[in-house]
């Protein structure tokens, strides 16, 4: 069966082509619009612009999904969208594309939860993965950990209170001056620095709970930037990186060890933009490997938002015959809820 997905829950348009292959499907093309040029001057996403972005780019990555994937319309069997959370201009012009869409073609669209598409995205590079088993969604507007059980039922054990780690480093990033989207840039920048040259704050991180909390460590990069100089800031900006990313990953890592303690589960799946830190995947593979305990990830470039995360959620989905009819999925809710 063939599957077209589309995103465009934020600052991607996106479209991608599958083939419902075994044991995983296979991507025919995987095509997308990042609309950072629109976005960067104000430092994050305008949802009015992005919502016009979409709009105007949607068609013209649909078609270049089919011409990559050498498929006419009329060979795509059903389509999967992100029905939310996310923007809601942004979300409108996906479902509604591909829901006109669909209905031209006589075929059936199917609301996906953006978050399940994100854990989607690891599935498709994983063997055997079995529910239930421990989720990490970090993205720029989620971190959430999650316990995944049979059927698609999730268990929440513990979220942000306030900005989601990917928010963490776009934001503390355009205090010192990076630009948009920041979380890529230190992780590059970090790469060489000294991860010992600043300790920036860990909240919440001693906690017995799931909770994440990172306002504080942009308050604290803020009070560091105003207390140094910006040729202090320049020349140390790999240390300076180095250790803002160490403090992030450092409370993500605990908190997943923390859950799967808790849990006892064998199987920890990794999704959203951050799951493309190279940092989180070495600390986690640290933590995981000699445990026997399986580690997901996407391949780094399907970490961020993309067309196949969505349509794979959808075929994990028809493949327990758990696809819902669209008017049962809230948009705006989390995954766990
Ligand atoms: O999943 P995603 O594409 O969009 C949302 O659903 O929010 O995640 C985007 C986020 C941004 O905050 C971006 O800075 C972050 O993921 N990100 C990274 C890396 N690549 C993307 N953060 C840290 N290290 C990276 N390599
Ligand atoms: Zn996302």
């Amino acid at each position: 069966m063939i599957w077209m997905g589309i995103e465009s829950s934020c600052d991607e348009t996106a479209c991608a082509i599958l083939q419902d292959d075994f044991p995983r499907p296979r991507i025919l093309a995987n095509e997308l619009y990042s609309q950072i040029r629109e976005h960067e001057i104000y430092g994050g996403v305008v949802p009015e612009i992005a919502a016009r972005a979409h709009l105007e780019k949607i068609a013209v990555i649909v078609r270049s999904a089919l011409q990559k994937a050498n498929k006419t319309p009329k060979e795509i069997q059903a389509i999967a969208y992100t029905r939310g959370p996310g923007l809601m201009g942004p979300l409108l012009v996906g479902a509604n594309f591909a829901r006109g869409l669909a209905r031209d073609l006589e075929i059936p669209a199917y609301g996906i939860n953006h978050l399940e598409g994100h854990i989607a995205a690891a599935w498709l590079f994983a063997e055997t993965l079995e529910a239930p088993f421990l989720t990490l969604t970090v993205s720029g507007g989620h971190t959430e950990l999650v316990v995944e059980n049979p059927g698609f039922r999730y268990e929440l054990l513990g979220r942000t209170r306030d900005d989601a780690a990917g928010e963490a480093f776009d934001k503390c990033g355009k205090l010192l001056g990076l630009g948009y989207p920041a979380g890529p840039l230190i992780g590059k920048l970090g790469k060489t620095g000294n991860r010992k040259f600043h300790h920036f704050p860990r909240a919440l991180k001693n906690r017995d709970n799931g909770d994440f909390s990172f306002s504080g460590l942009k308050t604290s990069v803020l009070r560091y930037v105003e207390s140094n100089t910006p040729e202090f800031i320049r020349e140390n900006i790999h240390d300076i990186c180095a250790s803002l990313e160490d403090a992030i990953v450092d409370t993500l890592v605990h908190k997943v060890i923390w859950a799967l303690k808790k849990t006892g589960l064998r199987n920890l799946v990794v999704g959203g933009g951050v799951s493309a830190n190279a940092r989180l995947r070495e600390r986690l593979s640290h933590y995981c490997e000699p445990r026997g305990i399986g580690l997901h990830f996407p391949s780094p470039p399907l970490s961020t938002d993309n067309g196949a995360m969505i349509a794979a959620a959808a075929i994990r989905r028809a493949r327990e015959q758990a696809l819902l009819q669209n008017s049962e999925i809230k948009p705006w809710m989390p995954l766990a809820d």
